[in-house]
Protein backbone atom coordinates (compact mmCIF):
# COMPACT_ATOMS: atom_id res chain seq x y z
CA UNK A 1 0.00 0.00 0.00
CA UNK A 2 1.16 3.23 -0.75
CA UNK A 3 2.55 6.26 1.21
CA UNK A 4 2.42 8.47 -0.62
CA UNK A 5 0.37 11.80 0.60
CA UNK A 6 -1.14 12.73 -2.68
CA UNK A 7 -3.28 9.32 -2.26
CA UNK A 8 -6.72 9.88 -0.91
CA UNK A 9 -8.29 6.71 -1.93
CA UNK A 10 -6.06 3.32 -2.44
CA UNK A 11 -8.47 0.42 -3.73
CA UNK A 12 -6.35 -2.75 -4.61
CA UNK A 13 -8.51 -5.89 -5.99
CA UNK A 14 -11.89 -4.78 -5.10
CA UNK A 15 -14.26 -7.49 -5.85
CA UNK A 16 -17.94 -7.63 -5.93
CA UNK A 17 -20.06 -11.20 -6.75
CA UNK A 18 -23.86 -10.91 -6.54
CA UNK A 19 -24.91 -14.63 -6.16
CA UNK A 20 -27.31 -16.15 -8.37
CA UNK A 21 -29.89 -18.53 -6.41
CA UNK A 22 -32.15 -21.09 -7.95
CA UNK A 23 -34.69 -23.95 -7.12
CA UNK A 24 -36.19 -24.53 -3.25
CA UNK A 25 -33.34 -24.58 -1.63
CA UNK A 26 -31.97 -21.04 -3.13
CA UNK A 27 -28.51 -23.04 -4.04
CA UNK A 28 -25.89 -20.16 -5.40
CA UNK A 29 -25.45 -21.99 -9.01
CA UNK A 30 -23.69 -18.59 -10.41
CA UNK A 31 -22.52 -15.49 -9.66
CA UNK A 32 -23.09 -11.66 -11.26
CA UNK A 33 -19.25 -10.61 -11.56
CA UNK A 34 -20.12 -6.73 -11.17
CA UNK A 35 -16.97 -5.54 -9.95
CA UNK A 36 -13.88 -8.11 -10.42
CA UNK A 37 -10.24 -7.47 -9.47
CA UNK A 38 -10.42 -3.29 -9.53
CA UNK A 39 -7.34 -1.75 -8.55
CA UNK A 40 -6.70 2.35 -8.54
CA UNK A 41 -5.52 5.22 -6.80
CA UNK A 42 -7.85 8.04 -6.47
CA UNK A 43 -5.56 11.53 -5.65
CA UNK A 44 -6.62 14.19 -3.06
CA UNK A 45 -8.16 17.15 -5.61
CA UNK A 46 -8.33 15.10 -8.59
CA UNK A 47 -11.43 14.44 -10.70
CA UNK A 48 -11.75 10.26 -11.53
CA UNK A 49 -14.11 10.14 -14.16
CA UNK A 50 -15.06 6.09 -14.20
CA UNK A 51 -16.74 5.42 -17.47
CA UNK A 52 -18.55 2.38 -19.12
CA UNK A 53 -21.54 1.23 -20.59
CA UNK A 54 -24.69 0.15 -18.57
CA UNK A 55 -24.39 -2.67 -16.33
CA UNK A 56 -20.53 -2.70 -16.09
CA UNK A 57 -20.61 -2.01 -12.76
CA UNK A 58 -20.27 1.57 -12.34
CA UNK A 59 -22.68 1.81 -9.10
CA UNK A 60 -21.55 -1.17 -7.43
CA UNK A 61 -18.00 0.07 -7.65
CA UNK A 62 -19.12 3.64 -5.76
CA UNK A 63 -21.69 1.89 -3.50
CA UNK A 64 -18.97 -0.63 -2.52
CA UNK A 65 -16.72 2.34 -1.84
CA UNK A 66 -19.46 4.31 0.72
CA UNK A 67 -20.00 0.93 1.69
CA UNK A 68 -23.59 0.55 0.74
CA UNK A 69 -22.47 -2.68 -0.04
CA UNK A 70 -19.97 -5.33 1.18
CA UNK A 71 -17.39 -5.83 -1.11
CA UNK A 72 -16.69 -9.90 -1.52
CA UNK A 73 -13.16 -9.45 -1.40
CA UNK A 74 -10.62 -7.06 -2.24
CA UNK A 75 -9.66 -4.08 0.01
CA UNK A 76 -10.39 -0.38 -0.02
CA UNK A 77 -8.17 2.40 2.22
CA UNK A 78 -8.80 5.91 3.00
CA UNK A 79 -6.11 8.27 4.26
CA UNK A 80 -7.53 10.90 5.87
CA UNK A 81 -5.12 14.04 7.67
CA UNK A 82 -5.06 12.16 11.22
CA UNK A 83 -5.35 8.28 9.96
CA UNK A 84 -5.60 5.28 7.45
CA UNK A 85 -8.59 4.14 7.18
CA UNK A 86 -9.29 0.56 6.27
CA UNK A 87 -12.90 -0.26 4.80
CA UNK A 88 -13.49 -3.63 6.13
CA UNK A 89 -11.95 -3.37 9.53
CA UNK A 90 -13.47 -0.04 11.24
CA UNK A 91 -14.49 0.66 14.60
CA UNK A 92 -17.30 3.03 15.26
CA UNK A 93 -15.81 6.07 15.84
CA UNK A 94 -13.65 5.39 12.12
CA UNK A 95 -16.58 4.54 10.95
CA UNK A 96 -18.16 7.75 11.90
CA UNK A 97 -15.00 9.61 10.54
CA UNK A 98 -15.51 7.10 7.19
CA UNK A 99 -18.86 8.53 6.60
CA UNK A 100 -18.04 12.12 7.18
CA UNK A 101 -15.10 11.70 4.95
CA UNK A 102 -16.76 10.03 1.71
CA UNK A 103 -20.05 11.44 0.48
CA UNK A 104 -22.36 9.84 -2.47
CA UNK A 105 -24.50 12.01 -4.90
CA UNK A 106 -26.93 9.90 -6.84
CA UNK A 107 -28.85 9.69 -10.49
CA UNK A 108 -31.94 10.47 -9.88
CA UNK A 109 -32.79 13.57 -7.60
CA UNK A 110 -36.37 12.89 -7.33
CA UNK A 111 -36.06 9.33 -6.27
CA UNK A 112 -33.04 9.64 -3.81
CA UNK A 113 -35.03 12.83 -1.97
CA UNK A 114 -37.33 11.89 1.07
CA UNK A 115 -41.02 13.35 0.10
CA UNK A 116 -41.81 13.94 4.24
CA UNK A 117 -38.48 15.99 4.60
CA UNK A 118 -37.89 19.73 4.10
CA UNK A 119 -34.72 20.55 2.73
CA UNK A 120 -33.13 21.93 6.04
CA UNK A 121 -34.52 18.03 6.98
CA UNK A 122 -32.72 16.73 4.63
CA UNK A 123 -29.79 18.42 4.25
CA UNK A 124 -29.17 18.88 7.74
CA UNK A 125 -29.72 14.93 8.51
CA UNK A 126 -26.29 13.80 7.81
CA UNK A 127 -24.99 16.55 10.81
CA UNK A 128 -27.68 15.27 13.43
CA UNK A 129 -26.96 11.62 12.66
CA UNK A 130 -23.25 11.61 12.59
CA UNK A 131 -23.76 14.02 16.21
CA UNK A 132 -21.92 16.70 14.23
CA UNK A 133 -24.52 19.67 14.52
CA UNK A 134 -27.93 20.30 15.99
CA UNK A 135 -30.60 23.07 16.83
CA UNK A 136 -29.09 26.23 15.67
CA UNK A 137 -25.76 25.72 14.56
CA UNK A 138 -27.43 22.69 11.85
CA UNK A 139 -29.54 25.19 10.58
CA UNK A 140 -26.52 27.98 10.08
CA UNK A 141 -24.90 25.02 7.98
CA UNK A 142 -27.14 24.31 6.13
CA UNK A 143 -28.25 27.56 5.31
CA UNK A 144 -24.36 28.18 4.09
CA UNK A 145 -24.38 25.27 2.29
CA UNK A 146 -27.67 25.30 0.63
CA UNK A 147 -26.84 29.23 -1.13
CA UNK A 148 -23.27 27.78 -2.05
CA UNK A 149 -25.19 24.99 -4.32
CA UNK A 150 -27.21 28.16 -5.87
CA UNK A 151 -30.71 27.65 -3.48
CA UNK A 152 -31.91 30.34 -1.28
CA UNK A 153 -32.27 30.10 2.33
CA UNK A 154 -36.26 30.75 1.83
CA UNK A 155 -36.25 26.57 0.23
CA UNK A 156 -35.47 25.76 3.75
CA UNK A 157 -38.66 25.04 4.85
CA UNK A 158 -40.00 23.71 1.57
CA UNK A 159 -40.89 20.01 0.24
CA UNK A 160 -39.11 17.76 -2.48
CA UNK A 161 -42.22 18.16 -4.61
CA UNK A 162 -41.77 21.88 -4.97
CA UNK A 163 -38.95 21.81 -6.67
CA UNK A 164 -37.38 21.33 -10.62
CA UNK A 165 -35.24 17.83 -11.04
CA UNK A 166 -32.24 20.89 -11.39
CA UNK A 167 -33.34 22.23 -7.97
CA UNK A 168 -33.39 18.75 -6.44
CA UNK A 169 -30.00 17.53 -7.26
CA UNK A 170 -28.98 20.52 -5.89
CA UNK A 171 -30.28 19.67 -2.77
CA UNK A 172 -28.79 15.87 -3.40
CA UNK A 173 -25.43 18.17 -3.61
CA UNK A 174 -25.81 20.06 -0.35
CA UNK A 175 -26.93 17.06 1.78
CA UNK A 176 -23.93 15.44 0.23
CA UNK A 177 -21.42 18.25 0.66
CA UNK A 178 -22.92 19.45 4.32
CA UNK A 179 -20.62 17.07 6.48
CA UNK A 180 -17.64 18.83 4.65
CA UNK A 181 -16.40 15.49 2.87
CA UNK A 182 -12.63 14.83 1.19
CA UNK A 183 -14.61 12.57 -1.44
CA UNK A 184 -17.60 12.56 -2.77
CA UNK A 185 -18.70 9.79 -5.13
CA UNK A 186 -21.18 11.20 -7.84
CA UNK A 187 -22.93 8.57 -9.77
CA UNK A 188 -24.03 9.46 -12.71
CA UNK A 189 -25.36 12.95 -10.96
CA UNK A 190 -26.70 14.54 -14.35
CA UNK A 191 -27.95 11.71 -16.25
CA UNK A 192 -31.71 12.05 -15.12
CA UNK A 193 -31.64 15.62 -15.82
CA UNK A 194 -32.88 17.98 -19.17
CA UNK A 195 -29.48 18.79 -21.40
CA UNK A 196 -29.30 22.66 -20.37
CA UNK A 197 -29.97 21.92 -16.75
CA UNK A 198 -26.71 19.33 -16.90
CA UNK A 199 -24.84 21.67 -17.62
CA UNK A 200 -25.49 24.04 -15.12
CA UNK A 201 -25.10 21.11 -12.09
CA UNK A 202 -22.15 20.18 -13.95
CA UNK A 203 -20.58 23.87 -13.72
CA UNK A 204 -21.28 23.62 -10.20
CA UNK A 205 -19.88 20.55 -9.35
CA UNK A 206 -16.84 21.97 -11.00
CA UNK A 207 -17.15 25.12 -9.57
CA UNK A 208 -18.04 23.23 -6.06
CA UNK A 209 -14.63 21.18 -6.48
CA UNK A 210 -12.56 23.74 -7.22
CA UNK A 211 -13.12 26.23 -4.15
CA UNK A 212 -13.39 23.27 -1.94
CA UNK A 213 -10.49 21.61 -2.98
CA UNK A 214 -12.77 18.36 -3.46
CA UNK A 215 -11.89 14.92 -4.70
CA UNK A 216 -14.48 13.86 -7.20
CA UNK A 217 -15.04 9.57 -8.41
CA UNK A 218 -17.41 11.24 -11.22
CA UNK A 219 -19.42 7.98 -12.85
CA UNK A 220 -21.15 8.16 -16.16
CA UNK A 221 -21.99 6.32 -19.14
CA UNK A 222 -21.44 9.42 -20.85
CA UNK A 223 -18.39 10.00 -22.37
CA UNK A 224 -19.23 13.67 -23.58
CA UNK A 225 -19.52 14.24 -20.08
CA UNK A 226 -16.75 12.18 -18.26
CA UNK A 227 -14.34 14.34 -20.89
CA UNK A 228 -15.70 17.50 -19.80
CA UNK A 229 -15.33 17.06 -16.08
CA UNK A 230 -11.74 14.60 -15.52
CA UNK A 231 -8.37 14.85 -14.75
CA UNK A 232 -8.15 11.16 -15.70
CA UNK A 233 -10.29 8.82 -16.74
CA UNK A 234 -10.78 5.20 -15.83
CA UNK A 235 -12.57 2.90 -18.28
CA UNK A 236 -14.43 -0.49 -17.01
CA UNK A 237 -15.95 -3.01 -19.20
CA UNK A 238 -17.50 -6.05 -17.57
CA UNK A 239 -16.85 -5.62 -13.77
CA UNK A 240 -12.66 -4.77 -14.92
CA UNK A 241 -10.57 -2.19 -14.92
CA UNK A 242 -9.72 -1.64 -18.78
CA UNK A 243 -8.09 1.18 -18.94
CA UNK A 244 -6.79 4.09 -16.78
CA UNK A 245 -4.91 7.09 -17.45
CA UNK A 246 -4.62 10.89 -17.67
CA UNK A 247 -7.75 13.07 -19.46
CA UNK A 248 -5.36 13.95 -22.29
CA UNK A 249 -3.52 10.83 -23.15
CA UNK A 250 -6.09 8.45 -22.85
CA UNK A 251 -8.35 10.49 -25.29
CA UNK A 252 -5.57 11.26 -27.55
CA UNK A 253 -3.78 7.96 -27.61
CA UNK A 254 -6.15 5.29 -26.49
CA UNK A 255 -4.57 2.01 -25.70
CA UNK A 256 -7.73 -0.29 -25.13
CA UNK A 257 -9.39 -1.01 -28.18
CA UNK A 258 -12.62 -0.39 -26.03
CA UNK A 259 -11.68 2.65 -25.00
CA UNK A 260 -11.05 3.58 -29.20
CA UNK A 261 -14.70 2.42 -29.16
CA UNK A 262 -16.30 4.18 -26.83
CA UNK A 263 -14.20 7.20 -28.20
CA UNK A 264 -15.94 6.87 -31.73
CA UNK A 265 -19.01 7.38 -30.27
CA UNK A 266 -18.91 10.51 -28.16
CA UNK A 267 -21.02 13.27 -29.59
CA UNK A 268 -19.95 16.42 -30.13
CA UNK A 269 -22.39 17.97 -26.90
CA UNK A 270 -23.97 16.35 -23.75
CA UNK A 271 -26.86 15.05 -25.14
CA UNK A 272 -29.30 13.18 -22.51
CA UNK A 273 -30.31 11.19 -25.32
CA UNK A 274 -26.61 9.78 -25.94
CA UNK A 275 -25.61 6.53 -25.35
CA UNK A 276 -22.68 4.77 -26.00
CA UNK A 277 -23.50 3.05 -29.27
CA UNK A 278 -20.92 0.01 -29.95
CA UNK A 279 -21.12 -3.04 -31.90
CA UNK A 280 -22.78 -5.62 -30.05
CA UNK A 281 -23.38 -6.26 -26.21
CA UNK A 282 -21.47 -6.56 -23.59
CA UNK A 283 -21.08 -10.07 -21.76
CA UNK A 284 -23.33 -11.66 -19.27
CA UNK A 285 -21.66 -11.12 -16.07
CA UNK A 286 -22.57 -14.81 -14.89
CA UNK A 287 -20.93 -15.89 -18.24
CA UNK A 288 -17.58 -14.06 -19.16
CA UNK A 289 -15.50 -15.31 -21.95
CA UNK A 290 -12.17 -16.87 -21.23
CA UNK A 291 -9.49 -14.96 -21.65
CA UNK A 292 -10.29 -11.10 -22.31
CA UNK A 293 -13.84 -9.76 -21.27
CA UNK A 294 -13.86 -7.81 -24.38
CA UNK A 295 -12.51 -10.40 -27.25
CA UNK A 296 -16.25 -11.36 -28.39
CA UNK A 297 -16.50 -8.22 -29.80
CA UNK A 298 -12.75 -6.79 -30.25
CA UNK A 299 -11.58 -6.11 -34.01
CA UNK A 300 -8.17 -6.84 -32.82
CA UNK A 301 -8.74 -9.93 -31.15
CA UNK A 302 -6.15 -13.32 -31.84
CA UNK A 303 -6.01 -16.30 -30.06
CA UNK A 304 -4.16 -15.86 -27.63
CA UNK A 305 -6.94 -13.37 -26.25
CA UNK A 306 -9.08 -16.78 -25.79
CA UNK A 307 -6.37 -18.24 -23.79
CA UNK A 308 -5.28 -15.89 -21.61
CA UNK A 309 -6.60 -13.17 -19.43
CA UNK A 310 -4.56 -9.52 -19.81
CA UNK A 311 -3.82 -7.97 -16.99
CA UNK A 312 -3.57 -4.42 -15.99
CA UNK A 313 -0.29 -2.84 -16.92
CA UNK A 314 1.54 0.68 -16.97
CA UNK A 315 1.82 0.98 -20.73
CA UNK A 316 3.67 4.44 -19.71
CA UNK A 317 4.10 6.51 -16.68
CA UNK A 318 0.29 6.45 -15.50
CA UNK A 319 -0.92 4.82 -18.19
CA UNK A 320 -2.52 2.02 -17.22
CA UNK A 321 -4.02 -1.07 -19.84
CA UNK A 322 -4.98 -4.41 -19.74
CA UNK A 323 -4.41 -6.06 -23.51
CA UNK A 324 -2.00 -8.32 -25.21
CA UNK A 325 -1.40 -6.12 -27.82
CA UNK A 326 -1.53 -2.76 -26.04
CA UNK A 327 1.84 -1.68 -27.33
CA UNK A 328 1.74 -2.53 -30.47
CA UNK A 329 -2.32 -1.08 -31.92
CA UNK A 330 -2.39 1.89 -33.31
CA UNK A 331 -5.67 2.91 -31.89
CA UNK A 332 -8.19 6.25 -32.43
CA UNK A 333 -8.37 8.56 -30.55
CA UNK A 334 -9.90 11.87 -30.46
CA UNK A 335 -8.76 15.52 -30.23
CA UNK A 336 -9.61 17.02 -26.77
CA UNK A 337 -11.63 20.59 -27.40
CA UNK A 338 -12.04 22.94 -24.81
CA UNK A 339 -15.59 23.32 -23.83
CA UNK A 340 -18.03 25.40 -22.64
CA UNK A 341 -21.24 24.05 -20.84
CA UNK A 342 -22.47 27.06 -19.43
CA UNK A 343 -25.70 27.49 -19.22
N1 LIG B 1 -28.09 -5.69 -5.81
C1 LIG B 1 -27.80 -6.42 -6.91
N2 LIG B 1 -28.11 -7.74 -6.98
C2 LIG B 1 -27.80 -8.47 -8.07
N3 LIG B 1 -27.18 -7.98 -9.17
C3 LIG B 1 -26.86 -6.67 -9.15
C4 LIG B 1 -27.15 -5.82 -8.03
N4 LIG B 1 -26.71 -4.57 -8.31
C5 LIG B 1 -26.17 -4.63 -9.55
N5 LIG B 1 -26.25 -5.89 -10.03
C6 LIG B 1 -25.75 -6.35 -11.34
O1 LIG B 1 -24.37 -6.00 -11.41
C7 LIG B 1 -24.04 -5.53 -12.71
C8 LIG B 1 -23.46 -4.14 -12.62
O2 LIG B 1 -24.49 -3.24 -12.26
P1 LIG B 1 -24.23 -1.69 -11.99
O3 LIG B 1 -25.52 -1.10 -11.54
O4 LIG B 1 -23.07 -1.55 -11.07
O5 LIG B 1 -23.84 -1.17 -13.44
P2 LIG B 1 -23.65 0.32 -13.96
O6 LIG B 1 -22.37 0.33 -14.69
O7 LIG B 1 -23.84 1.27 -12.85
O8 LIG B 1 -24.85 0.46 -15.02
P3 LIG B 1 -25.74 1.76 -15.39
O9 LIG B 1 -24.90 2.60 -16.34
O10 LIG B 1 -26.93 1.15 -16.09
O11 LIG B 1 -26.10 2.47 -14.13
C9 LIG B 1 -25.32 -5.64 -13.54
O12 LIG B 1 -25.30 -6.87 -14.22
C10 LIG B 1 -26.40 -5.62 -12.50
O13 LIG B 1 -27.54 -6.30 -12.96
S1 LIG C 1 -6.50 -8.68 -25.28
FE1 LIG C 1 -7.15 -9.22 -27.36
S2 LIG C 1 -9.38 -9.23 -27.28
FE2 LIG C 1 -8.66 -8.17 -25.48
S3 LIG C 1 -8.70 -6.03 -26.03
FE3 LIG C 1 -6.63 -6.78 -26.45
S4 LIG C 1 -6.66 -7.43 -28.58
FE4 LIG C 1 -8.79 -7.20 -27.95
MG1 LIG D 1 -25.15 2.85 -12.51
Amino acid sequence: MSTNHQVLLEVDGLRKYFPIQKGFLRRTVAHIKAVDNVSLQIQRGEVLGVVGESGCGKTTLGRCLVRVYEPTGGQAILHTDSQDLTLDDLNGEQMRLFRRSVQMIFQDPFASLNPRMNVLETVGEPLRVNGIAKGRELEERVSQVIQQVGLRVEHLRRYPHSFSGGQRQRIGIARALVVHPKLVIADEPVSALDVSIQAQILNLLKDLQERQELTYLFVSHNMAVIRYISDRIAVMYAGKLVELGPKQTLLRHPKHPYTELLLAAVPRTIDRQQRIITAGEPPDLARLPSGCVFRTRCKYAQARCAEEEPQLQELESGHFVSCHFAADLSLGGVVPRVQSFAA
